[in-house]
């Protein structure tokens, strides 16, 4: 694939919905002229879909693209023939704008991780006093309530971009009394360097951008976890199984060895 294209297929996703949107009501027009159909509000659209479809496969986007742009205009046409109030709407472009709207810039979704592996990062947080834990996009706060709930001798930290989730984990922690810090801004303007334990479920999108920063910033000895994402390049057997987490992998490294650690070495 195309490296713009890679490296930024969502602006080209929004391209093919625009393009998609104005030849489909083109084509809708003249297949009424041409075959003399009588015209249907829904022509344009199956031909945006169809168009849309044929777009992105001939851009080779990842296959989930095409599902994407193909069900993104039909779903909006639909909809909107339910004849809702605007304040619904308005609403719910609201919450997805202040629940995903810095997607475009970090192509990382909201989406919580497995309460399985809540208890696992758990165990892999060192015994003893002076430990700080911080979650890396910490979403609505699930991963860091529950081990600011089991280890309450551990400071914890979850840094969130996103303004909706954000609100809800510091909402959550307030008012279930759970001592959680939860700062909003971009995890990439934050120092790394005074954690024990960081933890990140993020995207494939983030993975190289984090690992050149922990490396950086983390202290040697302390631990990098990721939770279904592994480092590009690196070819790695991840920590614990899809089968020990209940959902996918997690990758554990110690920073200042370039290896991942495998469950026995963690006691270490
Ligand atoms: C997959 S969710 C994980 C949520 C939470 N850590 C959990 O385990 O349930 C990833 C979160 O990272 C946030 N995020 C992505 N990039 C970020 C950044 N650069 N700075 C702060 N948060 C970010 C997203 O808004 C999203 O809420």
């Amino acid at each position: 694939m195309n490296k713009t294209i890679a490296a930024s297929p969502q602006w080209i996703s929004v391209l093919i919905l625009l393009c998609s949107w104005l030849l489909g009501q083109i084509f809708a027009t003249e297949t009424v002229y041409w075959l003399g159909l009588d015209f249907s509000p829904e022509m344009p659209i199956w031909w945006q879909v169809s168009l849309a479809i044929a777009m992105t496969w001939c851009l080779s986007l990842p296959s989930w693209w095409l599902i994407i742009n193909a069900a993104f205009p039909a779903a909006v046409f639909y909809t909107v023939e339910l004849n809702w109030p605007p304040i619904v709407f308005m609403g719910a472009l609201l919450v997805l704008v202040l629940s995903y709207g810095a997607i475009f810039l970090t192509r990382v979704p909201y989406y919580p991780s497995h309460p399985k592996v809540h208890g696992l990062v758990e165990k892999l947080v060192p015994e003893g006093p002076g430990q700080q834990f911080l979650d890396l996009g910490s979403g609505m706060g699930g991963m860091c309530l529950h081990l600011a709930t089991q280890r309450p001798d551990c400071k914890v930290f979850g840094i969130e971009m996103a303004p909706l989730p954000w609100l809800v984990s510091w909402l959550r922690a307030r008012f279930r009394h759970i001592s959680c810090v939860f700062v909003r801004g971009d995890y990439q303007n934050y120092s790394l360097q005074n954690y024990s334990v960081i933890f990140a479920y993020l995207s494939p999108a983030a993975m190289s951008a984090l690992w050149e920063k922990a490396c950086l910033e983390m202290v040697p000895g302390t631990l990098l976890i990721s939770y279904e994402f592994g480092i590009p390049g690196q070819l790695i057997m991840p920590t614990y199984s899809t089968d020990e987490t209940g959902a996918a992998a997690l990758y554990v490294w110690r920073m200042g060895s370039n290896s991942i650690l495998m469950p026995e070495q963690l006691s270490d």
